[in-house]
């Protein structure tokens, strides 16, 4: 790092099991780009942005639980991200502060590479940041959406923004669904032995999604992979996610395949076989 070292870096708390750290800072070296990518545990965000502002800034990923709170302290938030209601990518432009959301279009990216998306009927597991960039991207791009949370009255509010259906969790045995994504925590390492649903409430043939990424494989793709549906792993949504903030801060293509392999060793040596 020199005087001229562009700050980027993840906002949010925890973000000590983050792994994006590793896939920018390999592109950077990749690109010859002199930027630092680097870990800030925050609590107090505006005290952070006022700061931050004033030093040679690239932009930060912003992660929980700060995602709704950061639109506060920006100078722009983009259409997107304000549609979403949320943002996961503050971009330094001209000295000012752009939000964006790069979740919805690196979530949509995953699924279409499995699945077309148009007059599909997909259901989304769970009702909070994440299930909002979802449910905006699926319907977009003309998918029929339910949203089925243990709180139902949260998965009514999004309802409400983008058109979809809603319902407690318990409404799953009821849906005939081409899509399924889990937006819950359920699964996640260290509690990586259950399913936020049960293996007889997976639909065969469907395409199943779990933006959970660690571990690699969750029970509810093992699930799914047993009953014989087609599976997307939370890692592809993070490498999409993440190769577009470099675009975005960078204005240059992110080389992605560097930054699967890093974060694929990563997690093999975390100790997630594939
Ligand atoms: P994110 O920003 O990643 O979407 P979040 O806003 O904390 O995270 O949302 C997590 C979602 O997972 C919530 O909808 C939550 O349900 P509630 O609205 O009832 O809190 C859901 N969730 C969390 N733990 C869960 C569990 N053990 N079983 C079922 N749903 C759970």
């Amino acid at each position: 790092m020199n005087k001229k070292t562009k700050i980027a870096g993840l906002v949010g708390n925890p973000v000590d099991h983050s792994w994006s750290h590793v896939m920018h800072n390999a592109a950077f070296d990749a690109l010859n780009i002199n930027a630092a990518y680097l870990k800030f545990k925050v609590d107090k965000l505006e005290e952070f942005i006022d700061y931050f502002r004033s030093l040679n800034i690239m932009g930060f990923s912003v992660t929980i639980p700060h995602k709704m709170e950061a639109m506060k302290y920006l100078d722009k938030i983009d259409n997107k991200a304000k549609k979403i209601g949320a943002v996961n990518t503050i971009v330094a432009r001209n000295n000012k502060l752009i939000g964006c959301n790069t979740d919805c279009d690196g979530a949509v990216k995953a699924l279409k590479s499995k699945t077309s998306l148009n007059r599909k009927n997909a259901v989304i597991l769970g009702a909070g940041g994440s299930a909002r960039a979802l449910a905006y991207g699926l319907s977009e791009n003309g998918a029929n959406v339910t949203i089925l949370n243990r709180t139902a009255e949260k998965a009514k509010s999004i309802a409400e923004d983008f058109e979809c259906g809603y319902g407690p969790l318990k409404d799953l045995k009821n849906i005939k669904y081409d899509i399924l994504i889990n937006t819950t925590p359920v699964g996640m390492h260290p509690n990586a032995d259950i399913s936020p649903i049960p293996k007889n409430l997976i639909n065969k043939g469907s395409v199943v999604f779990d933006i959970v990424f660690n571990p690699y494989k969750t029970k509810l793709l093992e699930f799914a992979e047993k009953n014989g549906c087609a599976t997307i792993h939370g890692i592809e949504m993070l490498i999409n996610g993440n190769a577009l903030q470099f675009e975005l801060w960078t204005g240059k293509n992110a080389p992605v395949q560097l930054m699967r392999k890093k974060v694929m060793d990563c997690m093999k040596n975390a100790g997630n076989k594939n």
